[in-house]
């Protein structure tokens, strides 16, 4: 596509959550720091919100890249899933081997043996939930049961939820009030602010982590617009960007240009709407 016209060696502003292209905001720098010392402090809850497009997932690889190796991540990407599923996948992540029929009774026994002989091992075992927003109020209750688990000293299992503002809703009902006030660390991503200053060092960190020499390649213009238009959320900003090239390229222009971010954000109405509306809804 345009990697060559612009000297690059891979896509700047792909909307995988690459760890590679991971930018210290902010937000995310204080999220992130926060986070892993609320874990090392032994704190069993911490909870992670964030608009859509705001970067929660990516949060989540950045945790586990900067646990410490003697720490134990647990990962649950889908938990549109009842208890016992739930039960299931914490004993697969820990590689707890159990026969196909045994019962969640029994195997929830085999966790809570396992998670003891971690601890007893020195290993600290992190369950980060993404998504969070979408637990069933069964296996959120589920959860809090597990995350009960405790030494005189220590809690064998400590939980990161991480999920859209929905799922602070869902906490606030009276089955979750338990769960909740157990909850002393948590932490809201931000959108970028809304000028060419506040997003400059997003597009250029990403484009020179792509193999750009020095990352320069929007105007002010360009950049002032596509903040105004993406609110800040990195996904939108990122589409932007990426559409901005393809014009600036279909130009023959060696940069982009106000006039390239102007037909960009033309060409993304749709996905600059959702942003609108979440923000507004959430206003
Ligand atoms: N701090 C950041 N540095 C670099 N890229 C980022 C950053 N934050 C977000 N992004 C990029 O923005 C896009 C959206 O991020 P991500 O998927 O983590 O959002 P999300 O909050 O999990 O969204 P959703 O609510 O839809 O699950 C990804 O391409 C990601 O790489
Ligand atoms: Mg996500």
């Amino acid at each position: 596509m345009y990697l060559k016209h612009f000297e690059l060696q891979e896509m700047p502003f792909s909307l995988t959550t690459d760890t590679h292209f991971y930018v210290d905001g902010d937000s995310h720098r204080p999220t992130l720091i926060s986070t892993l010392t609320a874990l090392e402090m032994g704190e069993g809850y911490v909870k992670i919100t964030g608009e859509v497009g705001s970067g929660k997932t990516l949060i989540c690889r950045k945790l586990i890249e900067q646990m410490p190796k003697k720490w134990w991540p647990v990962v649950l990407t889908s938990p549109k899933i009842n208890p016992i599923q739930l039960i299931h996948a914490i004993a697969l992540e820990l590689k707890i081997r159990f026969e196909p029929g045994a019962s969640p009774h029994f195997i929830s026994k085999l966790v809570a043996k396992r998670l003891m002989q971690l601890k007893l091992d020195g290993r600290r075992v992190v369950l980060l939930v993404d998504e969070a927003q979408l637990l069933q109020p069964k296996t959120l209750e589920t959860l809090r049961l597990l995350a009960n688990l405790e030494t005189a000293k220590e809690k064998l299992l400590q939980v990161v939820l991480v999920g859209q503002p929905e799922l602070d809703i869902r906490l606030s009902r009276p089955e979750h009030r338990q769960l909740a006030q157990r909850i002393a660390f948590s932490s809201e991503l931000q959108p970028l602010p809304r000028s060419a200053q506040g997003i400059r060092s997003y597009v250029v960190t990403r484009l020179v982590q792509a193999g750009h020499c020095n990352g320069e390649l929007f105007s002010t213009m360009a950049l002032r617009h596509i903040a105004k238009e993406s609110n800040g959320v990195p996904r939108v900003i990122n589409v932007l960007c990426h559409k901005a090239l393809i014009a600036a390229m279909g130009d023959g222009s060696r940069s982009v240009k106000r006039q390239h971010a102007l037909l960009a954000a033309k060409d993304s109405q749709g996905v600059i709407r959702s942003t609108w509306f979440q923000l507004q809804t959430a206003a």
